[in-house]
């Protein structure tokens, strides 16, 4: 009874003066909102940072959604958790330390995307297929297959993208890491003059602007970021063309963020939208937070009962709603066009209909079909830009069995800029596809009817900024304490990227508490910068015939013959 009594009267004590917990300790207390790539990669960092200057630091998540990973997510073929597959970032590469060092450090299972499917690739440009080779990887740039109707320029692409990234990746480390500005780092690293002009600027600045960059490094820039290359800064172009060792997380890349939250020990706060930040009479930050009880009706927003040193905004702003006080944001975050992406993931026994891409019937049509524009085509921007072949791409993800008919099935993904019709799919996979795509539950129970699309799933989504040429990007402190991430979206968007700017932003946070202070601009600023990208010509192409020699084993002149 005592007891009893004793609980009411603190609860009673709670509500009426609501314990706000202060900082009167060493505690530093952090907001991290968003727990996306870089709201995890930030809570980690931050945890992994205090721990080495033993700082003791408290990190509290607030998570909108119901889960953790935000673009990175999967949906259960047949929806069937035993089939996850991914719906947006689907791979990443050797090169994105961040994501390939968790994958390690966590002991996660990496699979080689769509290594057993086999199969054609091919790209199509709405009239016919200008390049096709056979695919057994996302890693499917194969020079030596690219050589025989590209010439040199799948060579020099290839390091023209190497240069670029090599360049990129000076961002990890000091004297470049941590930074206060990306603007300044850009520029910097001389990466402006690159995000300042086209992809096909840049190409062409670089004698690349034949066949090799319409049909392949189009067809990367569409399926990575829906954009031709007219419409995405040289950057975007060189990034969508570096899948080298492309990989993915057993049952989905999302569980590389889940983990970096559990090993951050942050407070997390799922179905928890921020609404507000406001400052305190003691210069400290107060979260508003509306918790969802999940009838969909949300719960009041109310003041989070903790004073916050610093506050991470890990979510692009623009979509945020959240309020903040007035002058609060001492540099305001720009908003910045997103693309709008329609993903469509399908079931089906068929494969693609010849007829559909203007092949004789009975040939043998890729499974994995990039697009690009038609020769004479005039390239678009945003929704138009898909262009005569109207989506971006439709690739083969799978092969699983149909747990109703135990056949096996292809599991497909279309990236379009329009929701698919079952018209659509009725051409493509040269079968009658029924308005509701799948058929009635009734026909579904008969084992013998065959459905055209057994399961699918549909979704729009704003996966990533239009990359348009610019030459400054917002810089990740938004005022005293206060951080955002985001900014480096409209420079490179990629999970790896966002990580990236999650552990920059926890360095930065912990340099503060422990007093460290780095190398001043001007000095980083003399630092060299791009390498030389294009080396003598009889060089690499002696090189390139000897390699093609190698592989089909027989002198080059034979082999011109093919
Ligand atoms: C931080 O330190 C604690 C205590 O030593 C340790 O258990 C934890 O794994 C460390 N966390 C990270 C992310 O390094
Ligand atoms: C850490 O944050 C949590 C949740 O935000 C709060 O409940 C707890 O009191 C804080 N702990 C310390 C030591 O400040
Ligand atoms: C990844 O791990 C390697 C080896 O432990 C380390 O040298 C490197 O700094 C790590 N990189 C990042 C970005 O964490
Ligand atoms: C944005 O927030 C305000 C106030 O919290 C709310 O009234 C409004 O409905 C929200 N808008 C959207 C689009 O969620």
């Amino acid at each position: 009874m005592a007891y009893y009594l004793f609980r009411s009267l603190a609860l009673l004590l709670f509500w009426a003066a609501p314990a706000v917990v202060e900082s009167t300790n060493n505690v530093k207390q952090i907001a991290v909102i968003g727990a996306g790539a870089a709201g995890s990669s930030a809570a980690y960092h931050l945890r992994r940072f205090a721990n080495e200057s033993n700082i003791i630091i408290n990190v509290t998540v607030f998570e909108k959604t119901s889960r953790i990973g935000g673009r990175t997510l999967t949906v259960n073929v047949y929806d069937d958790p035993i089939e996850p597959i991914e719906l947006g970032a689907s791979i990443f590469v050797d090169v994105n330390y961040i994501l390939s060092n968790a994958t390690r450090d966590f002991k996660l299972t990496v699979v080689d995307p769509g290594a057993e499917e086999g199969g054609l690739l091919g790209i199509w440009d709405g009239e016919s297929f200008v390049y096709t080779q056979d695919s057994n990887s996302w890693d499917w740039v194969n020079l030596v297959r690219l050589f025989w109707k590209y010439g040199t320029a799948p060579y020099y692409t290839h390091k023209l993208v190497q240069g670029t990234v090599a360049t990129f990746l000076k961002l990890y480390k000091e004297p470049f890491f941590p930074f206060r500005s990306l603007s300044t780092r850009a520029f910097q690293l001389d990466l402006v003059k690159i995000t300042g002009m086209t992809g096909r600027q840049f190409l062409a600045a670089n004698n690349l602007d034949g066949p090799f960059s319409h049909d392949i490094v189009q067809a990367s820039t569409r399926v990575n970021y829906a954009s031709n290359l007219e419409f995405i800064h040289g950057l975007g172009a060189m990034v969508a063309m570096a899948p080298e060792g492309a990989k993915a997380i057993e049952g989905g890349n999302w569980q590389i963020f889940a983990n970096m939250v559990k090993a951050s020990g942050a407070d997390v706060h799922l179905n928890s939208p921020v609404t507000g930040i406001s400052l305190n009479a003691d210069q400290k930050y107060t979260i508003t937070t509306a918790q969802e009880l999940g009838h969909g009706e949300p719960k009041e927003a109310k003041p989070y009962p903790v004073a916050f040193d610093d506050v991470i905004i890990a979510t692009p702003f623009q979509f945020a709603n959240i309020s903040t006080d007035k002058n609060l944001i001492q540099h305001p975050i720009d908003v910045i066009p997103y693309a709008t992406l329609h993903v469509t993931l399908f079931a089906s026994p068929y494969k693609f209909s010849p007829a559909f891409f203007n092949l004789p019937p009975a040939s043998d049509v890729p499974v994995s079909i990039l697009t690009t524009l038609g020769a004479d085509e005039e390239a678009q921007p945003g929704k138009s830009g898909a262009g005569k072949a109207g989506f971006y791409s439709v690739t083969l993800q799978r092969i699983v069995m149909n747990p109703r008919t135990h056949n096996p099935e292809y599991v497909y993904k279309i990236f379009s800029p329009e929701a698919v019709t079952p018209d659509f799919l009725s051409g493509l996979l040269g079968v009658e596809v029924p308005e509701s795509f799948t058929r009635e539950e009734d026909s579904a129970a008969d084992d013998s009817v065959v459905n055209p699309v057994s399961w699918f799933h549909t979704t729009l989504f704003h996966p990533y900024p239009q990359k348009y040429p610019r030459v400054t990007f917002q810089d990740p402190i938004l005022g005293d304490g206060l951080y955002y991430t985001s900014g480096i979206e409209s420079f490179i968007s990629t999970m790896e990227t966002s990580a990236l700017m999650g552990m920059n932003v926890a360095r930065l946070i912990i340099d503060d508490y422990a007093g460290v202070t780095r190398v001043e601009d001007e000095e980083v600023a003399s630092m060299p910068a791009m390498p030389k990208y294009v080396d003598d010509e009889q060089d690499v192409l002696a090189q390139q015939q000897q390699k093609t020699a190698e592989q089909y084993g027989r002198p080059i002149e034979d082999i011109n013959e093919l």
